[in-house]
């Protein structure tokens, strides 16, 4: 279309337009005693039960969108991750498929998602050596996250092509944001 070449990557707006909103979620209670080494072992679990909640609440309600989105995103569930490392074996909640359009919201609400990987690459080198027995699937996702990073950027510059489409996005990178920033400052708190 004409115009585009003018537009700038969804990427990189998103990145612009969330920027506090990731030093906010950087700065909860949560982080920062998980980086500082002050959160013992029943406070990192209750922090991974704080995102199990958040996501089987998200998966659940984008469950439609994660399936209609596979051929872009294969998105990696975070529930069994989060389950071993609580060591739960728990039925994970039934997977509602239906036909679906993608709105750009849910791709900037998965941008949040996949982009925390990032942060896990340092957030599990603390809880090895805090934690060296337990197995930190979760936050070890983040490791395999670099290449995959530049692939995902990809798809969203390919699904959010348009002003309109990238502002939408935009919105639900910073609602997913506050989500998080909610769980993580509160891990008692359900979203
Ligand atoms: C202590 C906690 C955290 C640290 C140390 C941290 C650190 C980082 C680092 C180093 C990057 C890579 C920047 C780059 O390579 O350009 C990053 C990116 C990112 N992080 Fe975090 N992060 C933390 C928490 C979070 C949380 C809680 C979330 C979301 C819930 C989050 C979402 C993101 C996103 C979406 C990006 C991608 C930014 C972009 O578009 O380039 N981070 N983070």
């Amino acid at each position: 279309m004409d115009g585009d070449a003018a537009i700038a990557p969804a990427h990189r707006l998103l990145r612009e337009h969330t920027r506090d909103a990731h030093d906010a979620a950087e700065a909860t209670a949560g982080m920062r005693a998980l980086l500082s080494g002050a959160m013992n072992e029943a406070g990192y679990h209750g922090l991974l039960a704080a995102q199990l909640r958040l996501f089987v609440a998200w998966e659940h309600e984008r469950a439609g969108e994660i399936t209609a989105a596979a051929d872009a995103w294969a998105y990696q569930s975070r529930i069994p991750l989060l389950e071993t490392d609580l060591s739960l074996h728990g039925n994970l909640p039934a997977r509602v498929i239906s036909h679906v359009d993608v709105p750009p919201e849910f791709w900037g609400e998965l941008y949040v998602i996949e982009g925390s990987t990032l942060g896990g690459q340092v957030i599990v080198r603390q809880l090895r050596t805090q934690f060296p027995a337990l197995p930190h699937a979760y936050y070890a996702m983040g490791e395999s996250a670099p290449g995959q990073w530049r692939r995902f950027q990809q798809v969203l510059d390919r699904m959010l092509p348009d002003r309109t489409a990238q502002s939408l996005a935009i919105v639900g990178a910073q609602r997913m944001f506050a989500r998080f920033q909610r769980t993580l400052q509160d891990p008692g708190h359900h979203v």
